[in-house]
């Protein structure tokens, strides 16, 4: 199974946790556009969608599904994202989409949040990929002083502008130990809009896209 198909299978398993009649929350990326797709199916049976970035609001609303504002919205039960890497605990980095923000308020916002993802994302360390920090434009050069104090080594994205405006710092070079408390600490730097470490609110279960079909990994408390 190449690892495109591994994505669209693992994306209909997760039509499963999708609650009918409600509000469903989506993430983005190329795995979640596979959900998306997937979701066109079942349109009649939800209220509608929250998207987390104007790329998946726009996929949504193609297929015909209603694209609500989060502000309209009193709950979310599930919240469908990808992730960049993720570990056995289900913490993440995500951003590699430049999402993270809205991706970040969404998860806050939902009751269960279902990470679906291809086999290559399971990390024993998170780091590897370069995390994504969101960063106020006037803010960009403090904001890369204080994370190369920190130990990353910083680097602008390219032509690159997020849904809120604002810049991304690709943070290489970090071996994240401890991700509760390095996504705090990144929080606290002035002009850091948030960063890609979804570890304070991980999520609830991964559906692990493998060879031999999907594996449902619930977090373990
Ligand atoms: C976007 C994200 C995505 O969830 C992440 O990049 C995974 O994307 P893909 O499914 O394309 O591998 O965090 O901001």
């Amino acid at each position: 199974m190449s690892q495109d198909e591994q994505k669209a299978l693992v994306a209909r398993e997760a039509l499963k946790h999708v609650v009918e009649d409600a509000v469903v929350g989506v993430g983005s990326g190329s795995t979640v556009n596979h959900f998306i797709d997937a979701l066109a199916a079942i349109k009649g049976r939800i209220e509608g969608a929250v998207a987390a970035s104007e790329a998946s609001a726009e996929r949504l609303k193609k297929h015909g599904v209603r694209v609500f504002d989060l502000n309209a919205v009193d709950e979310l039960p599930v919240y469908v994202d990808g992730a960049d890497e993720i570990t056995e605990h289900l913490h993440m980095v995500k951003g590699g989409g430049g999402a993270l923000t809205r991706e970040k308020i969404a998860a806050a916002v939902a009751k269960k949040f279902v990470c679906i993802c291809d086999a290559s994302k399971l990390v024993g360390v998170l780091g590897r990929f370069p995390l994504p920090v969101e960063v106020i434009p006037m803010a960009r050069s403090h904001v890369g002083r204080e994370l190369r104090k920190l130990g990353a080594h910083p680097q602008l994205r390219e032509n690159y502008k997020t849904d809120n405006g604002n810049l991304i710092l690709d943070c290489h070079g970090l071996t994240i130990l401890d991700p509760p408390a390095l996504e705090a600490e990144l929080n606290n730097i002035a002009g850091v809009v948030t960063n890609g470490i979804f570890a304070r609110r991980p999520a609830d279960v991964l559906l692990l896209a493998t060879p031999q079909g999907v594996q449902a990994r619930p977090r373990k408390l």
